[in-house]
């Protein structure tokens, strides 16, 4: 119970390392939103949680939409104490030349316009409280890129600068602001076959993927209490991916 009383927000939590975060925090006592584009999915997994799990339709890219999550929240829970900036959108490997604006806008709509609309609502919250942590799930890609996904990659490099200088800033107001840096996991974002998968894997040198476990362990330290010297960290979760 080392999340016990907390509300939490998590952004796309009805699917990946974002149910496996929402999982393993009520199964650490604090009540949470699944804020999820995939309403259906969202309803699913809070109705198999129980109580202290609430599902909201929200685009995280609409202010409007995260807007509207933050009335539902705190209508439903009262305050808010941990937001997780984790849905996200990927993209298929592709030389940078060859994406499209649209394709542009909308990863970085996702990405990183998302941490600035679910911030500046969070922020005011936390600050009035003198307490609270936001969890940004970047990417190794943020901080050791590889050819083929550079927006993608240049977007999670965004939101490990954005926690950073959210970090500085908000540190005398008692809200901590850190990352998680994932390698890839079973759901394998991007081109996927067995050779590609293969190939992935002799970089990690702790020889697998990661799980929502994975990802999830890091995240209730680095939003519990035990975590309270910790602010403007990437901790990355990738077996040694980016030695
Ligand atoms: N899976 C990987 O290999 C990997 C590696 C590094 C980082 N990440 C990052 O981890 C995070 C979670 O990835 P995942 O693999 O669990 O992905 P996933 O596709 O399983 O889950 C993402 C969730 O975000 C939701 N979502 C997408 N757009 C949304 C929007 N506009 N508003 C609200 N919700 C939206 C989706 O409906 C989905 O439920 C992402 O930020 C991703 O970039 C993933």
């Amino acid at each position: 119970m080392r999340l016990k009383g907390e509300r939490a927000i998590v952004t796309g939590g009805a699917s990946g390392f974002g149910a496996g975060i929402v999982r393993r925090f009520v199964a650490e006592g604090a009540r949470v939103a699944i804020a999820d584009l995939n309403a259906e999915g969202a309803q699913v997994l809070a109705a198999e949680l129980g109580e202290g799990c609430l599902a909201v339709r929200t685009d995280v890219a609409d202010g409007a939409s995260v807007a509207a999550l933050f009335d539902r929240v705190g209508e439903a829970f009262g305050g808010l104490d941990i937001l997780v900036n984790n849905a996200g959108m990927g993209t298929a490997p592709a030389p940078l030349e060859t994406m499209d604006e649209a394709r542009f806008d909308a990863l970085m709509g996702v990405n990183c316009r998302s941490v600035f609309l679910t911030g500046r609502l969070a922020v005011p919250i936390m600050k009035a409280q003198r307490r609270g942590a936001i969890l940004n799930i970047a990417s190794t890609g943020g901080v050791s890129p590889r050819p083929n996904l550079a927006w993608y990659n240049a977007s999670k490099g965004w939101m490990i600068t954005a926690a950073r200088a959210m970090a500085v800033e908000l540190a005398p107001f008692g809200v901590r602001v850190n990352v998680i840096n994932p390698v890839a996991g079973a759901t394998f974002m991007g081109a996927d076959t067995p050779e590609i998968r293969a190939r992935f894997l002799a970089t990690i040198p702790i020889g697998r993927f990661s799980t929502p476990a994975d990802i999830a362990a890091a995240a209730v330290f680095l939003c519990s209490q035990e975590a309270s010297m910790v602010t403007g960290v990437a901790m990355e979760v990738d077996g040694g991916r980016c030695i």
